[in-house]
């Protein structure tokens, strides 16, 4: 049989190395993890973002027993410059009111029993068509609304009433609870009083947010990334943060502070971004699942696949404004790290966390072509972060994976700039990533260190097979194994909701009752939740075809040692741990293993095969000694010295 010898006591290797990439794509965001379940909240849809788009969209007006009325838009007196857009509800007959229905994103998902926070800002308006409209005064009768949640039939599901005065735009709050189970319901506003009412912001959210947070996260999607146990969080993308042309780029000063003066924008995927989920949210979302931020800023270029451009690729700032976009990139930091007395720390503080965040890694730049319009920006904007902001660490790119082998030109920047890290992205079929498992063994280790950033093995028809998922697997051994110089990595993209997913495969797959982790998602998570900081010597002899990594976890003093048999046979072990740090009494096991062509759901509708995760299992340390590798499988073997 083959024998494996691990051996101590060690060398370090990056303890952040597994983490996730988030980007808004597949609606991974607004109608996905933020959890706001009203579509089109502050009226601000376009057909910029889809033709069929207006400013309406999603909305519906309801006129209940013999009520007449309707709905307008308008821009007279915004809540914020930044939320332009408003809808004003003219009811010229009560009867059993006038409102507004939204269905949310592919229906309001309502559980029984369960709370649900409505909030929206209203102005009672005095309607007079002789005099140019509607008025905002004093004398302006208060006015009566409720909200609630319905089936699509008309069957009520709960609701809440309200009574909106004065003549100034007013936030108003209130609860729901539940009274019936319905995944496809909607909610609805309705007015009770003769007149008119202005409209913004009209938000619902289930109570049971992650962590109980206010405009928070829905919970089983974050639980899911939080399992992964990811030591970092890169956001928020990917070409999102280049965007689709240069005012399209994403800009974290219009993604904090309240949401109504957020300012919402497309989404380069073809949809609307509310930034309700903004630089705020992500850092604090980091924190509660006790990962490190990895924000990417754009590098003042916008993608070069931007349709804005007409094809003409990457669009770069003027260099007269380039001084204005250092500085952006440099309050960041001082947002994220600075104390609560500072300028942008202040605001981090108002939206209520005067503690710093901590900030260590800054992405500039995603995939971007190497061009000397990119190179000329990127300088000025390293220079300026290691001259004024020395506690952050640079992450930069290479470009797109090169079309033939050599990624050299995509180095030549870092090389010469001597970045401390570079973003390598690769989407290749599992063969490439077996057939590359050794890529970084001979690095040249006086470079930049590489974050690979975004890959995934994409298999026939880009399905999440187990072949898929054990040839990540085997690359994974490869970056545990030159931990020294690949530091961090994250497969990509991380979410997909079932009806709007524009790539595959992605990690997770989701709709609004539940959440359906590829097999690919199990091999992150034992590799997130066996992570170590110190690379183990590992001698492999007999028989190979297998990849192996062997790690320690000093918090634990406990020894990892992960094997990947992609082939066809299953492989007789011997493990020698005589020369193990720490003596080992027994293993915690786990098998992924099956059919190759093996995938599990993704939707409740499809007919289900069995869900494949990994098996778990305690051994003494006599048995471990003696183990199989089945045919197709990864193996994760944690050992402990009681
Ligand atoms: O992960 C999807 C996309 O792939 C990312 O947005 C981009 O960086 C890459 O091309």
């Amino acid at each position: 049989p083959t024998t494996l010898s691990v051996r101590g006591p060690g060398k370090p290797i990056s303890s952040d190395l597994f983490g996730v990439f988030f980007e808004d794509i597949n609606y991974a965001a607004d109608g996905g993890l933020y959890a706001e379940l009203i579509q089109n909240r502050s009226f601000d849809y376009s057909p910029i973002e889809r033709t069929d788009w207006n400013a309406l969209s999603f909305w519906e007006v309801v006129r209940r027993d013999g009520g007449e009325g309707n709905v307008a838009l308008d821009l007279a007196r915004p809540l914020h410059p930044n939320n332009p857009h408003y809808a004003v509800l003219e009811v010229g007959r009560v009867g059993g009111g006038v409102g507004l229905a939204n269905a949310g994103f592919d229906g309001v998902p309502v559980e029984a029993a369960k709370t649900y926070r409505v909030s929206f800002f209203a102005m009672p308006l005095y309607l007079d068509h002789r005099w140019g409209g509607r008025q905002a005064n004093d004398q302006t009768p208060p006015h009566r609304l409720i909200a609630r949640l319905e089936s699509k039939d008309g069957k009520p599901l709960g609701e809440t009433t309200f009574e909106v005065t004065g003549s100034k735009w007013r936030r108003v709050t209130g609860q729901i609870e539940a009274t019936d189970t319905d995944p496809d319901a909607r909610f609805v506003l309705l007015s009770e009083t003769q007149g008119g009412i202005a409209l913004d912001v009209i938000s619902l959210f289930p109570s049971d947010t992650f962590k109980g947070r206010v405009n928070g996260l829905r919970r089983d999607l974050a639980e899911s990334i939080a399992g992964l146990h990811p030591r970092f969080v890169r956001f928020p993308g990917g070409c999102l943060v280049h965007g689709n042309g240069l005012p399209n780029m994403y800009r974290w000063k219009d993604t904090v502070g309240p949401i109504e003066q957020r300012r919402a924008q497309p989404n380069i995927w073809g949809y609307h971004q509310s930034v309700g989920l903004g630089y705020f949210e992500y850092f604090q979302f980091c924190e509660d699942i006790g990962a490190k931020p990895a924000p990417i800023v754009p590098a003042a270029v916008s993608c070069q696949n931007s349709a804005h451009t007409g094809g003409a690729g990457q669009d770069g700032l003027p260099m007269e404004e380039m001084p204005a976009y250092i500085q952006e990139i440099v309050d960041l930091v001082e947002w994220a790290n600075g104390p609560p007395t500072s300028r942008w720390g202040a605001v981090r503080a108002a939206a209520g966390h005067p503690e710093p965040f901590g900030l260590e890694y800054l992405g500039v730049g995603n995939e971007d072509h190497i061009t000397p319009e990119f190179e000329e920006r990127f300088e000025m904007i390293d220079e300026a972060l290691r001259e004024r902001c020395p506690e952050i660490t640079v992450i930069g790119t290479v470009g797109p994976f090169p079309d033939g082998t050599d990624w050299e030109e995509g180095w030549r920047i870092a090389n010469r700039l001597r970045v401390p890290i570079v973003d390598e992205h690769y989407y290749r079929p599992p063969g490439w990533f077996l057939e590359n498992a050794g890529r970084y063994d001979a690095f040249d280790r006086s470079r930049s260190k590489v974050y690979v950033g975004e890959y995934a093995a994409h298999d026939r028809d880009r399905q999440s097979t187990l072949r898929s998922a054990l040839a990540e697997a085997a690359y994974m051994t490869q970056l545990e194994r030159n931990g020294d110089v690949v530091v961090m990595a994250s497969y990509a993209p991380l979410l997909a909701k079932n009806g709007h997913t524009q790539w595959r495969p992605d990690l997770v797959y989701f709709d609004n009752q539940a959440v359906y982790p590829t097999i690919n998602y199990y091999v992150q998570k034992l590799f997130g939740a066996n992570a170590g900081d110190k690379l183990l010597e590992l001698d492999l002899t007999g028989e190979t075809g297998l990849f192996t990594s062997a790690v320690l976890d000093s918090a634990t003093g406990e020894v990892i040692l992960k094997i990947v048999n992609p082939e066809s046979d299953s492989r007789a072990l011997r493990l020698d741990l005589t020369a193990l740090p720490s003596p080992a009494k027994r293993a915690k096991v786990w098998t992924l293993v099956g059919d190759p062509d093996a995938t599990n759901p993704t939707s409740a509708q499809e007919a289900s095969p069995p869900v494949l995760e990994p098996k778990e299992a305690t051994m003494a340390i006599a048995d471990a000694a003696h183990l199989t590798a089945p045919a197709h499988s990864l193996t994760v073997l944690r050992f402990a010295s009681e």
